[in-house]
């Protein structure tokens, strides 16, 4: 289209088109008064575009120049220079006529040209857009697909970083299930013994009239120590298995994995569960000190925050240099907000580590120790809970864990 309106503006303009735009009243008045006589234009068809063709007969002609090429002739019964005069006067007029029609097609053609570009532009943006939308719908997928990718793979550091940590604890949890279980079996021994003993009184019952010999047997059996023992060593043995069922429990809510859901829970509690599934390890090497403040229950995961809870005790145990080393838990509540403070009397965090720490599998640790994945699946657990986890340590003097969690007042 463009490459059709230069042609037109390139082509040398006819008489009919350079008299575009003239008023032809007023130019065939100013001739008639400029001749004296009627006059006519003719193209070089002999076709009329001015004034009436009759004019031309027995008239004189004068030709009309375009550029160079004649474009027409004006014809009148009038003298010879005077026809010359008016068609310098035309020729004037049709060539300012024609920069003007120039001038006037150059500016539609830009404007055209613009246009067509503005529309071409207009184009490509849709077409970008249509390939960037596509783009971005696979995008989406391909980001959600990684997404689970990854999901998969921290849940299986989770696992990894927990089973780690029972692991280390299995050993003093059997213990300390073990240690009820012996003396239970060793009672119930005992026990079983007493029973010989009731046995012996109760055999003298059928054939016993002498309420001193019955006497006499009650002494040689010793009854009343019996009576007594037999007392304490069930309550020690029913002791026993509360402590083994209080193990239990503890390390299942601990330990459990189940919870997809976030409950309400008291952390103070998940610290003392947490602290009683620990109490073996810590035995001989942490004393440990509760300071736990009142506070809120918060909407969690138990299980998880369990997790995290003993994983950094477990860091303060390995960080103790001179057993026992002391080791406090704080809990506290302020503007929404539960801290859980964990301070340790130990070796410390050197400058160099400390950049470190929570990268997963970090570890300064000798190998079977530590997997260096306490801290990063930590730090993960508490910032899918909105909160914040921040360590301050100095070499030789001893390490704080700041754990902040918000509570929703609508949760
Ligand atoms: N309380 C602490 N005292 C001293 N160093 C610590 C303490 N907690 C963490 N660290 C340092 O951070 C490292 C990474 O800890 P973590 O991610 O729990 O891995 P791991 O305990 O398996 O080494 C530890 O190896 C240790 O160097
Ligand atoms: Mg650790």
């Amino acid at each position: 289209m463009s490459n059709q309106t230069s042609h037109d503006f390139e082509r040398d303009l006819s008489l009919k088109d350079l008299l575009h735009g003239i008023d032809k009243q007023r130019l065939q008045t100013a001739l008639d008064t400029l001749l004296g006589v009627p006059s006519a234009l003719f193209n070089p068809k002999g076709e009329c575009l001015l004034g009436l063709p009759e004019q031309a007969k027995d008239a004189v002609s004068q030709t009309l120049y375009g550029e160079l090429e004649p474009i027409g002739r004006i014809t009148a019964p009038a003298p010879q220079e005077r026809l010359k005069a008016a068609a310098d006067l035309i020729t004037l007029l049709l060539r300012s006529n024609a920069r003007y029609l120039m001038a006037s097609e150059l500016h539609l053609q830009t404007q055209q040209a613009d246009f067509e570009e503005l529309q071409r532009r207009h184009k490509a943006l849709e077409l970008s857009e249509q390939r960037y939308k596509a783009l971005a719908e696979t995008l989406e997928i391909r980001v959600k697909q990684q997404v689970k990718t990854i999901e998969h793979t921290q849940l299986k550091l989770y696992e990894t970083e927990k089973l780690a940590s029972v692991g280390r604890l299995a050993a003093g949890i059997a213990h300390e299930i073990n240690n009820p279980i012996g003396f239970i079996r060793s009672n119930l021994t005992t026990a079983s013994s007493y029973l010989a003993s009731l046995k012996k009184i109760g055999d003298q019952l059928p054939s016993c009239r002498d309420i001193d010999a019955l006497k006499a047997v009650w002494q040689q059996e010793d009854m009343d120590f019996i009576q007594q023992d037999m007392r304490d060593i069930l309550d020690e043995s029913v002791g026993g298995t509360a402590r083994i069922a209080a193990i239990v429990k503890d390390l299942k809510s601990f330990s459990r994995v189940d919870d997809a859901e976030r409950e309400n829970a008291d952390i103070n509690l998940i610290i003392r569960q947490v602290c009683n599934v620990a109490a073996a390890e810590l035995r001989g090497k942490a004393e440990l000190h509760l300071d736990l403040g009142e506070i809120p229950m918060l909407h969690c995961h138990p299980g998880d925050l369990g997790q995290v809870f003993l994983s950094i005790l477990m860091n303060a145990v390995d960080a103790i240099t001179a057993s026992p080393g002391i080791i406090q838990f704080h809990t506290a509540y302020q503007d929404n907000q539960i801290t859980i403070e964990l301070r340790d009397a130990g070796r410390g965090i050197t400058e160099a580590d400390m950049p470190h720490i929570f990268d997963p599998f970090f570890t300064t640790k000798e190998v079977g120790k530590g997997m260096g994945l306490g801290l990063s699946v930590s730090r993960n657990i508490i910032q899918a809970h909105h909160g914040s986890l921040t360590i301050v340590s100095r070499p030789n003097t001893g390490t704080r864990v700041t754990i902040a969690l918000p509570v929703k007042p609508d949760s």
